[in-house]
Parts: structure tokens; C-alpha cells; sequence
């Protein structure tokens, strides 16, 4: 069929044509904005997930519900290697100048300030960022260096010119598994602060399901201050619903034999059922999509899926790591004990740590429970077989 009506959209942040089973987490969202809104407490929100399962297209979508709430919005990305504070000053930079050209207010001249000072507290280099002549830091104001101390002041002082203007504040941070123990702390604190004063700024961010770096005091507050919706595959139902309704919608139908047998090979995962759908209708001959239409598909399928979803970010690890990951897919789908992992690999458990924890840092694996890990990709172990047939040890 016509390629370019194709309704279906596999990749990464790719919006869906439609985006099917999350209303309950929008619904929260909606709650939340309101809320906030009208000076009423709400806990802010973390979304959870393996990769693939749509939380960068849900976190888009909040931001849009944010905008429609007339909420001003801010949307950065974590990165493994960049700091929390380099990426969000541009960001706070360009929100704060756009408040002050609607409105001149002198808590948004003082949180500007703030702003400068905290730049020069974490001694960005010159070049990073050009400080304008006219804004003077406010000194000793989240300036120690600390960011445990200048986040919050600087949350504190945006929180207040937004108070001031009588607008809200929703910043969104997309793969927040990336800051680090110290980054994720901050944000907690400065959260804590701006809800203790009632200040209308909320935070929402999404991640990896084990969001790492959650210890001591900012694991109880995390807790308090913070809801985490956890994002994961389609119901049956649902993931028919998001092959369905978008072929209807250009009149084409699935038969019911291949939405079933897309669930099957999917397990309802959206990237998935995406790159499955978007295939098979290339495939098909007419407006109805058959069961030989998605196994006609299904070789294309897994090459598209090995080469754009399952090697992004593979390419990078080392033989080792690679073969350490070989070792997880060993028996079969599912959570394994390191210990397993050891025996597999012929090595003691102990010689595994640094090589496990790089590997949750790059954002690889996780630990669903203590001394267990588990793949954060859906079906990993199946392309980790393809790729390495052999276990080497
Ligand atoms: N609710 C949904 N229904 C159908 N498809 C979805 C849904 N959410 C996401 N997708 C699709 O899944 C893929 C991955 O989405 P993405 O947001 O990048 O996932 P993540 O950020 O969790 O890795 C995209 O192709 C997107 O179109
Ligand atoms: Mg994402």
C-alpha cells in the first residue's frame, strides 16, 4: 500500500497516530497543572519505563497539556555526560527574558540575578554562556557552588517571579536515569522547597525504571513529593486499538488474525507495534492487512528493529560489556541473579561489579530487585542471540 499514507510511525520520540492507553497519566497530569495552579499541593510526577514504551512522546504530550493550562514550559534531556546545571541554564535563561519582556517585575529582574549567580557558583567557563552587561549576579545567592543549596535557591527565586506575574512553571526532564546521585538529590531539594512555599512550578520527569541515585534523605522525600506512574506495554485491547483505529481512519483494515498475531510478536510494546504495523502496511497489497502481510514483514521487521532500536547505544560498549550482556539473555527472557551471570561467564561474582554498574550507568541494564538485573530494552535477549550466537567465556 501507499507508503506515504502509511499512518504508522516507529522511532525514537516519534509521535504515534494515536496515543492510545495513557489517559490515566494524563488525567493525573491534568490534576496536577490545575492544582498547582490554585495553590493546592500535588505531587509532581516521574514516569518510569524500559525503553521504547512511549515516555518521551507522553512527556511531549504533557508539555502540550502544560501550554494548554497556560502553564510556561521548559523540556530538556538528560545526558550521560552533560552536567543537570549546563543544560538547564540556557533554558531557565531563555524563559526568565521571555517573562521579563511580557512584564517588567522586579522578581523576575531578581531571579534573573539569581540565575547569574548561579552560573558563578558552578564556574561555567566564560564561553559557555554570555553573560549580559546589564544583569548583575546577586551575590550569595545559590552561589556556594553546592548545588544542593543553589538549586533550590534558584527554583525558589523562578518560583517567584512566576508567582509574582501569576503564571505557573512545568519544567520536563527527559531521561533524568542520567543525572547523577548528586543532580537528582538537588532537584529534590529544590522541589521540596517550592512546595513547601507553595510556589507554582512543578517537575515532571521520565526515565529508566530504576531511576539510580535515589539515597538517604532525598529517598524520602523523593517519595513524598513525587508519584511515579509506570509506563509499560499495551493491554491487548489497547495495542489492537493503536493498529486499528489509525488504518480505519484511512480505510484499511487489519484482519483479526494479524492484530493477534502482532500482539504475539510485540507483546504489546509501542515501539514495536509501530515498526510491525508500519511494515506490514508497506507489505500489503490491499486495503486489508493479513496475517501473511505482518510474517512477510517480520524479516524486515527485526532488521530495522536490530539496526535503529536495539544498537542504539550498543555499538558503544566494549567486548567485554557486550559479552557480559550476552551472558544475561543466557537462559531466556526474564530478571537474573548476578550469580547466574557469574557461572555463565566462568568468573567470580565479586570481579563483575564495575563492569555491571558501568553498564547501569550507561543506561543498559538495571535492578528491578536487590542483586538482580534485567534489561531496560524490551526482547534484548533475543537480539543479543542474534548478535552473539556464542557465549564467549
Ligand atoms: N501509547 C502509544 N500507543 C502507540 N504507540 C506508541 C505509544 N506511545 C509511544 N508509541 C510509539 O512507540 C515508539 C517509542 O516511543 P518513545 O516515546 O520514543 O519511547 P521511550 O521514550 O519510552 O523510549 C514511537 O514509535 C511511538 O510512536
Ligand atoms: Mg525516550
Amino acid at each position: 500500500m501507499d507508503p506515504i499514507k502509511n499512518p504508522f510511525s516507529p522511532g525514537a520520540g516519534s509521535p504515534p497516530p494515536e496515543l492510545v492507553g495513557r489517559d490515566p497519566v494524563l488525567e493525573q497530569a491534568r490534576i496536577l497543572f490545575g492544582r498547582i495552579k490554585q495553590k493546592r499541593s500535588e505531587k509532581s510526577m516521574l514516569l518510569t519505563g524500559l525503553r521504547g514504551v512511549g515516555k518521551t512522546v507522553l512527556l511531549n504530550e504533557i508539555e502540550r497539556l502544560a501550554k494548554k493550562n497556560g502553564y510556561q514550559t521548559i523540556l530538556i534531556e538528560a545526558h550521560e555526560n552533560k552536567e543537570l546545571a549546563r543544560l538547564i541554564i540556557p533554558y531557565l535563561r531563555g524563559l526568565l527574558f521571555d517573562l521579563g519582556r511580557h512584564s517588567p517585575s522586579e522578581k523576575v529582574k531578581r531571579s534573573l540575578a539569581v540565575l547569574h549567580s548561579f552560573i558563578g557558583g558552578i564556574r561555567l567557563k566564560a564561553n559557555d554562556m554570555v553573560i549580559e552587561d546589564d544583569i548583575t549576579a546577586e551575590k550569595g545567592t545559590a552561589d556556594s557552588g553546592d548545588l544542593e543549596v543553589d538549586l533550590p535557591n534558584l527554583f525558589i527565586a523562578i518560583g517567584e517571579a512566576a508567582e509574582d506575574l501569576g503564571i505557573a512553571i512545568a519544567i520536563l526532564i527527559d531521561e533524568i536515569q542520567y543525572l547523577n546521585q548528586k543532580e537528582l538529590g538537588s532537584l529534590i531539594m529544590a522541589m521540596h522547597k517550592v512546595q513547601q512555599l507553595q510556589l507554582p512550578l512543578v517537575l515532571i520527569g521520565a526515565g529508566l525504571p530504576t531511576l539510580p541515585g535515589f539515597a538517604g534523605e532525598s529517598k524520602t522525600y523523593a517519595e513524598r513529593l513525587f508519584s511515579f506512574p509506570s509506563i509499560g506495554a499495551l493491554s491487548k485491547e489497547d495495542a489492537e486499538r493503536a493498529l486499528q483505529d489509525p488504518a480505519l481512519a484511512v480505510g484499511v483494515a487489519f484482519e483479526p488474525t494479524s492484530l493477534v498475531e502482532i500482539y504475539r510478536l510485540t507483546q504489546g510494546y509501542p515501539y514495536f507495534l509501530q515498526e510491525w504495523a508500519y511494515h506490514a502496511w508497506n507489505r500489503a497489497s490491499d486495503s486489508v492487512i493479513t496475517l501473511q502481510d505482518i510474517q512477510n514483514a517480520t524479516d524486515t521487521v527485526i532488521r530495522s528493529l536490530d539496526a535503529n532500536f536495539f544498537r542504539v547505544r550498543f555499538d558503544r560498549l566494549t567486548p567485554s560489556e557486550k559479552n557480559f550482556l550476552r551472558a544475561i539473555a543466557e537462559p531466556g527472557p526474564g530478571s537474573k541473579r548476578t550469580g547466574d551471570i557469574a557461572l555463565a561467564l566462568n568468573v567470580k561474582a565479586n570481579t563483575l561489579s564495575p563492569i555491571r554498574s558501568s553498564l547501569i550507568k550507561k543506561g543498559m541494564i538495571y535492578s528491578p530487585a536487590y542483586g538482580d538485573i534485567a534489561f531496560t530494552v524490551p526482547l534484548f535477549d533475543e537480539f543479543m542471540i542474534r548478535e552473539i550466537p556464542e557465549l564467549k567465556n
